[in-house]
């Protein structure tokens, strides 16, 4: 009697939800390439469980955080000693920021060094750099919500070097602070681009930048032994799944080791007046501030926004120095100067 009423409840949603499981199966079960089970080159998932965890926590900071500049800072410190187990989700949501941007840097150079960037995946790499971009903002713009004094002159700084752009500048910068200077309205800015407009638009990127790994595959490689195996690839699911269920599980635990070691703190309340000895922006942007030192605001700008274009086309600049010089590997060498220049910038920055 039981499984009758069962049968004609599954007939019943099998009607008004007319679709054909078996070939959802076939059509989402993709064979995996075998070399997917080493983690570096499966690093894709890492920065997508981060940011569901940052969806998650981020809702639950919602329900307390007060987008004013007179009660923002007074709603952080409430999450932090007031609400139950707000400091573990606010430490959370501040960790798996950190973590999500050094996932997305390892990802990018893991694409970058295998060359999986290249024919005909030079779209999605595009796709990529405006998700690391957009990320970025993510950082920048959460970091600036809390309101303390680094994170008010962290957005002030933010905005002056915005305005410096060439032609767009001033009006960019007028947009995001509401303003021809920093008010109410910039934090409401502040506010919206981090909770709607650049989630929404990473949500829609992701979404794009999977179907594009689909639609294209994965890069296949081989390795010495692998090459002799009969089985090439595995199952999506449950393997691939599984894998990156367990992953999130270890990262949440990472998060909460992280969460409890070093738990997100508040320095003192911003005040306009006062500019503190040394603006910090994020560690990620260490880089950035100390090249903007070193050369002028205008030149520094330019220049990082000529990197920007050549990181966004440099599938295709590769592709005229494979052509000139075949064999050269010179996109390696490029890379990996690339990669010490902005470690060599972030460290010395850290260290003043
Ligand atoms: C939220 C950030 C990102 C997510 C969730 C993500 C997700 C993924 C996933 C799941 C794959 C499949 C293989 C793998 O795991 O490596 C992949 C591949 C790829 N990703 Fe990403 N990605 C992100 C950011 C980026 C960035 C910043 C770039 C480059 C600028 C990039 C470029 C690529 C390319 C070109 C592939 C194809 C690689 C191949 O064929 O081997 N992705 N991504």
């Amino acid at each position: 009697m039981k499984n009758v009423n069962l049968y004609r409840l599954v007939d019943w949603v099998k009607e008004r939800f007319p679709v054909d499981v078996q070939e959802l199966k076939t059509l989402t079960n993709e064979p995996v390439p075998n070399h997917l089970k080493h983690w570096w080159f499966a690093l894709g998932g890492t920065p997508a469980i981060l940011f569901c965890i940052q969806i998650v926590t981020g809702v639950f900071l919602l329900f307390h955080y007060v987008p004013t500049p007179e009660q923002a800072y007074d709603s952080v410190g409430k999450i932090t000693d007031e609400v139950p187990f707000g400091w573990y989700v606010r430490s959370l949501h501040k960790w798996a920021s950190e973590l999500m941007i050094v996932t997305v840097m390892l990802h990018m150079s893991r694409v970058y060094f295998t060359g999986a960037y290249r024919k005909p995946r030079e779209l999605n790499w595009m796709v990529g750099v405006v998700i690391l971009f957009v990320t970025l903002g993510l950082g920048f713009t959460g970091y600036s919500l809390i309101y303390d004094q680094l994170s008010y002159w962290a957005a002030v700084v933010g905005t002056e070097i915005a305005e410096s752009t060439p032609v767009v500048g001033s009006l960019a910068a007028d947009f995001i602070r509401g303003g021809s200077e920093i008010s109410g309205n910039t934090l409401t800015r502040l506010y919206v681009f981090h909770v709607v407009i650049l989630p929404a638009l990473l949500i829609g990127l992701v979404v794009l930048h999977i179907i594009f790994v689909r639609l294209n595959g994965v890069t296949a490689f081989e390795f010495e032994g692998e090459r002799r195996s009969r089985h090439r690839t595995f199952p999506l699911f449950p393997d691939h799944v599984l894998t990156e269920a367990i992953l999130a599980i270890l990262i949440l635990y990472l998060l909460t080791m992280m969460a409890i070691i070093f738990p997100a703190g508040l320095g003192d309340r911003a005040d306009p007046l006062i500019t503190p000895e040394h603006i910090k922006p994020e560690w990620y942007f260490f880089a950035s501030f100390r090249w903007l030192k070193l050369t002028n605001v205008y030149i520094g700008v330019v220049g990082q926004i000529f990197f920007v274009g050549v990181l966004i086309i440099w599938p295709f600049i590769d592709k005229v120095f494979e052509n000139k010089f075949p064999g050269a590997e010179l996109s390696v060498w490029i890379g990996f100067l690339g990669f010490t220049f902005y470690l060599i910038l972030t460290v010395w920055e850290a260290l003043v």
